[in-house]
């Protein structure tokens, strides 16, 4: 008889024991082992994959330039590195209800459209539930397989039987392997899985997307597992609640990392945003109010104009409050310190609340000086120039540091109609911009004197 083999595995970051545990030594949790049983023989048997890439030579290797596929919605394939490489397995990740179903049968629809075949695995809703989305997104197409299945081993056997150019798995935390005996959804369950589905895209050259949902802490559950077992990783970002969305590839051992491509969620699905800077600026009020700049962030290869704002009121609680939305808030922080002992700006009694315009997060210090500007003009009760863009990190010691990419940036202002940059002292120009008035601050108190009427 085979031998049965149990473990107990940490569902939050899957570390193995042979015994229970309360506490997890790797990763702190409570509570969090289950107990897995694995029959080796089985085990054994479906795994067996057949061994198409012995070692050679590195001589001997030939390269196969990468065919990839367009799913001709640009901002998807800017993300993914410029389409879809067929034998690659991408996982897109993010919080339920944010779209994920919704993007990946637009881009089956969009690849049925070429001719290319597609198999919809869908392990959380049923047939009739995809085809009435699919006729909400105006996709009708004969290429286009849907299958409602949750069993790993069915959903294997119509994927090598059908072989088509692209599978899509809503989600891997539905699908179950019988060759373990735990739910769906726990870490071993996804681990086999993906390792699994790997083994397929691999060995016939089919290109799989696995949807996975986010837990509450932000791993992508079953935690980052996950993460390094696939070729690509794109997060799906965005509030429920707003409109805008975005995916930012975060992994891929095909393209750029970073990229992102920014969509909009309307009533027929999701809608590219080609322009995001014209997007993020609709609302800019060109007749502004004391506490708004415009900053010039880059997302991956991208820059975009953004608006930041700031409101600064005396606090009716004992310690003030700092709230920021979209920025990181141990950076408002460190650049509200530095305002304190640099330019003597004393906001000890003072609440303050920092908000990036549109929904989007501006995770790189470039942004520094448009947010200390913005909580400046709004202490003074002035405004800065409504045709002024501005890039910079503060030091601590208040002075400007460079940034990276100064040239894209610049060009991205001009493009929107700036017609004034303020930018590091140290950053060089090589380019010629002509419309633009490039304004080089070294500190602070320069790009004060050079922005606010
Ligand atoms: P869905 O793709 O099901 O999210 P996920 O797979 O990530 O859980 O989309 C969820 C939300 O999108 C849902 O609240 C409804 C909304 N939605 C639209 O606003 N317009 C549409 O055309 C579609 C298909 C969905
Ligand atoms: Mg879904």
């Amino acid at each position: 008889m085979a031998k049965v083999k149990s473990k107990y595995v940490c569902q939050s970051c899957g570390y193995e024991t042979a015994g229970y545990l309360g506490k997890c030594p790797e990763c702190g949790a409570w509570s969090s082992f289950i107990e897995e049983v694995s029959d080796s023989a089985t085990l054994k048997l479906t795994q067996d994959l057949p061994d198409k890439n012995p070692p050679q030579k590195l001589a001997d290797i030939k390269i196969n330039s990468e065919i990839r596929t367009r799913t001709n919605i640009t901002e998807f394939d800017r993300v993914l590195g410029g389409g879809i490489v067929q034998g690659s397995l991408v996982l897109i990740a993010g919080d339920p209800g944010i779209g994920k179903s919704t993007i990946l049968l637009q881009t089956s629809g969009a690849l049925c459209n070429q001719g290319k075949k597609v198999l919809y695995i869908s392990a959380e809703e049923s047939a009739g539930q995809i085809k009435l989305r699919a006729e909400r997104l105006g996709i009708k197409s004969d290429n286009l397989y849907i299958y409602s299945q949750t069993n790993f081993e069915l959903i294997k056997k119509h994927i090598v039987e059908m072989r088509p150019d692209l599978v899509i798995v809503d989600s891997i935390q539905a699908v179950y392997t019988t060759t373990i005996q735990s739910s769906a959804g726990s870490v071993s369950q996804i681990r086999e899985c993906c390792n699994f589905l790997m083994g397929i895209a691999k060995n016939n050259d089919i290109s799989i997307i696995v949807i996975g949902h986010v837990t509450k802490e932000g791993n992508i559950a079953g935690p980052k597992v996950l993460e390094h077992m696939v070729d690509t990783v794109i997060q799906f970002e965005g509030d429920k609640y707003k409109s805008y969305r975005i995916l930012r590839s975060i992994k891929n051992r095909f393209g750029n990392t970073s990229e992102v491509g920014i969509f909009e969620m309307g009533a027929k699905g999701l809608i590219e945003i080609i322009n995001p800077s014209q997007a993020f600026l609709k609302e800019y009020n060109q007749t502004q109010t004391p506490g708004s700049t415009i900053i010039v962030t880059n997302e991956g290869t991208r820059p975009m104009l953004v608006e930041i704002q700031a409101l600064v009121g005396v606090t009716p609680y004992p310690a003030p409050r700092r709230i920021a939305n979209g920025v990181d808030l141990s950076r408002v922080l460190q650049i509200l310190a530095v305002l304190e002992k640099r330019i003597g700006l004393n906001l000890s009694k003072q609440d303050v609340y920092v908000n990036v315009v549109g929904g989007i997060d501006v995770n790189e210090p470039a942004g520094d000086l448009g947010i200390a500007l913005a909580i400046i003009t709004c202490v003074r009760d002035v405004v800065f120039d409504s045709q002024t863009a501005i890039v910079g990190e503060i030091g601590l010691s208040g002075e400007i540091r460079g940034v990276s990419h100064i040239e894209k940036r610049i060009t991205e202002a001009q493009k929107l109609g700036f017609k004034r940059i303020i930018i590091p002292d140290s950053n060089n120009i090589e380019e010629k911009f002509a419309d633009i008035e490039i304004i080089k601050v070294k500190r602070i108190i320069e790009a004060i004197t050079r922005a606010v009427k």
